[in-house]
């Protein structure tokens, strides 16, 4: 009998190392230790021997079911381990592969064009000043002759904070702070931002959008230098044969004050749609520094003069990109955002 179970172990463990899935696997160790297998015969076999043989028997059976159940766990093991080199090899990576292109986000266009404006500055030796967008009202009329009262604040009907407190309607404001950190020194700012007004929205109004504010004080500046300075400004960004015009107009914090024109760099002054068939672009207001406006920030006006200019960015970039809404801007559409 212990022949027959040696037999049967040897036989057991050829099968079960010849298989080839965890499947087979249980079934070929159910049919050696289950209730059908070979033991079960040598088990009724039992009752005719003596307790001697018995004893013998049962240690012997004992091995046997060891010995099986440790081929098992070998050939579990194996084939395992078998199945990890399977997949590894199916799921193997070429790293020489290109990889997934991330999209990487881009400037938003009003942060272009302000970028772009501020190199331009910056090339001619400017300074960045920034200024707060809840201002007083002192900074965003009153220092920019601008008294309480005056008609020309109607323009600008704001948010209020409170009565002395507004969300700034222009960037000039930080034309007299600026004046009063320097104090009698000589200024070459620009200063680009957020503004507010009460409007209504529609395709060219918003009731925030964004300027970029400029101011030149010195001792010997004069009318000349602003348009120097705007031809180059706008000759950078609409092209070399752009030339420009002043017309004469009212700002109460520059005295003679003047709305600033491009010729159309569309049809180059011959007249089309974008400049409404007069060839001319209406881009931004500028002027001389205000007497009074130097005098409250504690400058001579008999030692200091000085230009000023604000430029409406969301309009440049309308202009520059053919954009016919302004609320494209700020409405975060990601096929719009994307084409710049
Ligand atoms: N602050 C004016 C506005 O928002 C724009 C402007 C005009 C600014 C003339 C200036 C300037 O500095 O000189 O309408």
């Amino acid at each position: 009998m212990i022949k027959k179970l040696v037999e049967l172990q040897e036989k057991a463990k050829t099968e079960i190392m010849a298989v080839k899935t965890m499947h087979n696997l249980n079934e070929v160790k159910s049919l050696y230790l289950g209730k059908k297998s070979p033991l079960q015969e040598v088990l009724t076999q039992m009752k005719d021997l003596t307790v001697e043989e018995k004893k013998e028997m049962g240690i012997a059976i004992n091995a046997f079911k060891q010995a099986v159940e440790e081929f098992v766990l070998v050939k579990r093991d194996l084939l395992q381990k078998d199945l990890i080199n399977e997949k590894l090899e199916k799921e193997a990576i070429d790293i020489s592969l290109p990889g997934v292109k991330f999209k990487d986000a881009n400037y938003h266009p009003l942060e272009l064009v302000t970028r772009e404006i501020e190199e331009i500055f910056i090339g001619m030796g400017y300074n960045i000043a920034v200024g707060p967008e809840v201002e007083l009202d002192l900074y965003n009329f009153e220092m920019l002759n601008l008294p309480a009262g005056h008609p020309a604040r109607e323009m600008q009907d704001s948010f209020y904070i409170n009565p002395t407190t507004l969300l700034r309607t222009h960037t000039s404001p930080v034309q007299a702070r600026t004046m009063l950190e320097n104090k009698n020194k000589p200024i070459q700012i620009i200063c680009p931002g957020k503004v507010y007004r009460r409007d209504d929205d529609d395709a060219t109004h918003s009731h925030q959008f964004m300027q970029v504010e400029g101011l030149v004080l010195g001792s010997n500046v004069s009318m000349a230098d602003l348009k120097g300075t705007l031809e180059y400004l706008l000759k950078k960004m609409f092209g070399g044969d752009r030339v420009i015009r002043f017309r004469p107009s009212y700002f109460p914090f520059t005295e003679p004050s003047v709305e600033v024109d491009v010729s159309c760099f569309k049809c180059n002054g011959k007249g089309c749609a974008l400049c409404k068939q007069n060839g001319w672009i209406e881009i931004l207001g500028a002027g001389m520094v205000h007497p009074n406006v130097l005098k409250m920030a504690g400058y001579d006006p008999e030692v200091f003069q000085g230009f000023a200019f604000g430029i409406g960015i969301e309009r440049v970039a309308m202009l520059k990109y053919g954009i016919d809404d302004i609320r494209n801007f700020y409405t975060n559409d990601i096929r719009f955002l994307r084409q710049f």
